[in-house]
């Protein structure tokens, strides 16, 4: 029997399907031909961001509604939660600190001194190796820092260092390097130098295979241009929370920067994680970025729902994957130094949202997390958007741009009349009759014509949301990020799920133990599938005879 407490079973979800099916023969189109402000109603503005969500399949009853919903799951008591660092982490017992992280807006509180003292000592190091005064062990200024993590330790940092190109001091160059695929950390290293070159070690746990597999090699490459252990020890900064760990691989106490054990790792750039922020666009431009995202957490945490971005996103996803069938979503910047983007929210958001029993552990009898995937606008326009405008089955896109120019004038427009015309062209795509007009002028016998004409019919009626940055600062990407943190918190308080686990990802890592045993041909206690064991013993004989050419 299906629990009466899943979130399916309250009357504000029942309200909603039936609703749904209410809307069934309304299309986006003809909202707009009904209410000519749609677009003006449909808005909110917060932090730096404003927010159209009007091309969604709704009307002020399904805001109503999703609101019904919201206040069902108890969504103010969870969000202070989140903020006033409760245990909301359950399975593992901690809060989720991040928010904790940011710089306060005004009238919001002070940060912990602990935060502050950690925050200074990032800067101070991030400041030396700026101005040129962090040396290594030859006395030779640094000049390349390599961030060795990956996922939660590579992926935010990554993304916001090549945001800004512009910042990075003169002479110092940032690199990122996260797959165990070892080609990744010698293309780097080709380009550097052993005696100015600094790595940070990037792991909360300081136990994840890639990191620290890649943070041998670099070893071995100081070892190899003669480094004793003190002289590689100089070249080595950490940032963990397991600091005897890192003390014993060899890292100096004075150079390991903490990470509190309630940041999540998908949430914690904002932490001693963000040292290669620092280090690459300033500690003003990092200070910046928690500005941002101090903001939005202000807004998040005292606006209505019904002016609150984050809430009104999150609810706008239930809406999309739980009413109107859409298990994934696009996210497009028009922004080429947003690039890496999809990237980062594929992580924070199905890592967080990838999950299918409650918190009380419950199977969740309605979907949860969309996959996320996206590009950067224009480019996809040339790739992926075909999907997007015929494929069957629609997609959600968020598109993300910026209000004031980021790049030259002229381009900036070009792109923003690409970004707005694909979520137009989502919205009324190209009748039959309208197609059919088309082919027939061009000439095309009538059965042609027709035949054409199906081709070139586009459905429309696909929704999206555009997201646009006043301007594209430090700041209002704080915010931005803030933003989608917040909205897959909403999300997971609906789904009745944790946010900050990520069991799952723990089986690959205990299987590729056996894998690897195996393929050492060393003695490992699991029988091996047929088929892993077939891949093993193709592996180890070498291509078969009958495969090649
Ligand atoms: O992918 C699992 C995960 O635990 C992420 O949550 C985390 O961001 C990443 O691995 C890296 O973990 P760590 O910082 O402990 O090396």
């Amino acid at each position: 029997m299906t629990d009466p407490r899943l979130i399916n079973q309250s009357p504000a979800w029942q309200a909603l399907l039936k609703h749904r099916q209410a809307l069934a023969d309304t299309t986006l189109a003809q909202l707009f031909e009904q209410h000519a402000q749609r677009g003006q109603q449909f808005k909110a503005c917060a932090a730096g961001l404003y927010l159209d969500y009007s091309k969604n399949l709704l009307t002020g009853e399904t805001l109503d509604l999703l609101g019904e919903l919201a206040n069902h799951a108890q969504l103010a008591d969870a969000i202070e939660e989140l903020f006033s660092g409760a245990a909301v982490n359950n399975t593992e017992h901690r809060p989720a600190l991040h928010t904790a992280l940011r710089n306060p807006a005004p009238g919001d509180g002070e940060q912990s001194p602990a935060v502050t003292q950690m925050r200074s000592r990032m800067n101070t190091f991030a400041d030396k190796l700026r101005q040129g005064r962090e040396c290594g062990a030859s006395g030779k200024v640094i000049r390349d820092v390599i961030n060795l993590g990956i996922g939660g330790s590579d992926l935010g940092p990554r993304m916001i260092v090549a945001a800004f190109p512009e910042l990075q001091a003169e002479g110092l160059r940032s690199h990122f390097a996260a797959n165990v695929d070892s080609d990744v950390l010698k293309g780097i290293l080709s380009q550097c130098h052993p005696e100015t070159t600094l790595f940070l070690i990037s792991s909360k746990s300081f136990s994840t295979l890639e990191t620290l597999s890649n943070a041998g090699l670099a070893r071995q490459w100081l070892c190899d241009a003669g480094f004793d252990a003190a002289q590689i020890a100089c070249h080595f900064t950490a940032m963990t929370s397991q600091i005897e760990k890192a003390r014993s691989w060899g890292i100096k106490a004075e150079r390991i920067f903490p990470i509190d054990e309630g940041v999540g790792g998908r949430f914690s750039l904002w932490s001693s994680i963000g040292l290669p922020i620092a280090i690459a666009l300033g500690s003003e431009a990092f200070s910046q970025l928690l500005d941002g995202a101090g903001a939005m957490d202000q807004h998040f945490r005292s606006a209505d729902f019904s002016d609150n971005l984050p809430v009104l996103h999150g609810l706008l996803s239930i809406w999309s994957i739980n009413f109107n069938d859409h298990h994934s979503r696009a996210v497009l910047p028009y922004i080429h130094r947003l690039g890496e983007l999809p990237n980062y929210l594929q992580q924070l958001t199905m890592e967080s949202l990838g999950k299918r029993v409650t918190k009380t552990g419950q199977p969740c009898t309605y979907a949860t997390g969309p996959v996320i995937w996206g590009s950067e606008g224009t480019n996809g326009q040339h790739s992926c958007h075909q999907l997007l405008l015929q494929g069957i089955g629609a997609v959600p896109v968020d598109f993300i741009a910026t209000t004031k120019s980021h790049c030259q004038t002229l381009q900036h427009q070009y792109l923003l009349a690409n970004c707005f015309a694909q979520s137009r062209a989502l919205m009324l795509g190209k009748s039959y009759t309208q197609a059919l007009e088309e082919t027939r002028a061009s000439g095309l016998n009538e059965d042609a014509a027709a035949q054409l004409a199906m081709h070139k019919a586009i459905p429309g009626n696909r929704v999206s949301n555009t997201l646009l940055l006043d301007e594209f600062t430090p700041r209002t990407l704080g915010a931005l990020l803030a933003f989608y943190e917040h909205s897959v918190y909403v999300q997971s308080v609906i789904w009745q799920i944790n946010a900050f686990d990520q069991w799952a990802v723990e089986l690959g890592k205990t299987m590729s133990t056996s894998l690897f045993e195996a393929l050492q041909q060393a003695p490992h206690d699991v029988a091996l599938d047929s088929s892993s064991q077939a891949l093993i013993d193709h592996v180890q004989k070498g291509p078969h005879p009958s495969c090649k050419d």
